[in-house]
């Protein structure tokens, strides 16, 4: 029902529609949602403001061993502060974008982030939570893990789109590049990389539309509640 405790987990790579899914899924279970991957882009934001180096892993650990970070789970409306400004639109753009694949890789980074993740999802009780690691590292015990995929091209296109519609420019090429990376260093990294749980169900979202991805995404939450 509406009130009792749910926890989702909810992991892929970058560009299946994860975020824009999640959102709507965890509305319809009238659960709140977060999205992990701003955390870490937070993190990342806050390690250039510092003009630290992304490489330089001690910097980064010792930049955000104090990380004022304020991030809301209203599925409905998007809330993400650093010390108290809005950061939304910032976090999306190129630099934290291109820097947060290393800032993430850091152990004290996802140390802090990872005891946050399990906060919050603790005190929703009944939430959606969005990432790469979730049903594997943040939340091993959620009650429904899905692992959302897609083409490389797909993704890319999707992420173009994106940047067109954000005004961000419309360059497909570099596009592709940049998910190709980014998936090679998020799956071959040493801490936490990216792969399905053993328990996770596969969705490929390749040639589906958003509302066929989120019926697909609520009857399998259903089937796998139901099944435990
Ligand atoms: O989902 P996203 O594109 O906003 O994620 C940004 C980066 O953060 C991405 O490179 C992977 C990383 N990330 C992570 O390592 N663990 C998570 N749980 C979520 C995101």
């Amino acid at each position: 029902s509406g009130s009792s405790p749910l926890v989702v987990a909810m992991d892929g790579p970058s560009g299946t529609g994860k975020s824009s899914v999640s959102r709507l899924l965890a509305a319809r279970l009238g659960a709140r949602y977060l999205d992990t991957g701003a955390m870490y882009r937070v993190a990342t934001l806050r390690v250039l403001r510092a003009g630290i180096d992304p490489t330089d892993t001690a910097a980064i650990a010792a930049a955000v061993k104090e990380l004022p970070l304020n991030i809301g789970t209203d599925p409905g409306r998007e809330l993400i502060e650093l010390d108290g400004e809005d950061v939304a639109a910032e976090i999306r753009g190129g630099a934290v974008t291109k820097a947060v694949s290393a800032v993430s890789a850091v152990p004290e980074v996802r140390d802090l982030l990872v005891g946050l993740q399990r906060e919050i999802a603790l005190a929703a009780g009944r939430i959606v939570v969005e990432g790469r690691d979730i049903g594997t590292v943040v939340l091993p015990a959620a009650d429904a893990k899905i692992y959302l995929t897609a083409s490389a091209a797909a993704r890319a296109h999707r992420r173009n789109q994106q940047n067109i519609a954000e005004g961000r420019g419309d360059d497909y090429a570099a596009v592709l590049a940049d998910v190709q990376r980014r998936d090679t260093l998020d799956s071959t990294r040493k801490v936490s990389p990216l792969r399905p749980a053993e328990d996770a169900v596969l969705v490929d979202t390749s040639e589906l539309t958003r509302d066929q991805v989120i019926d697909e995404l609520y009857s399998v939450v259903a089937r796998q509640i139901s099944a435990a």
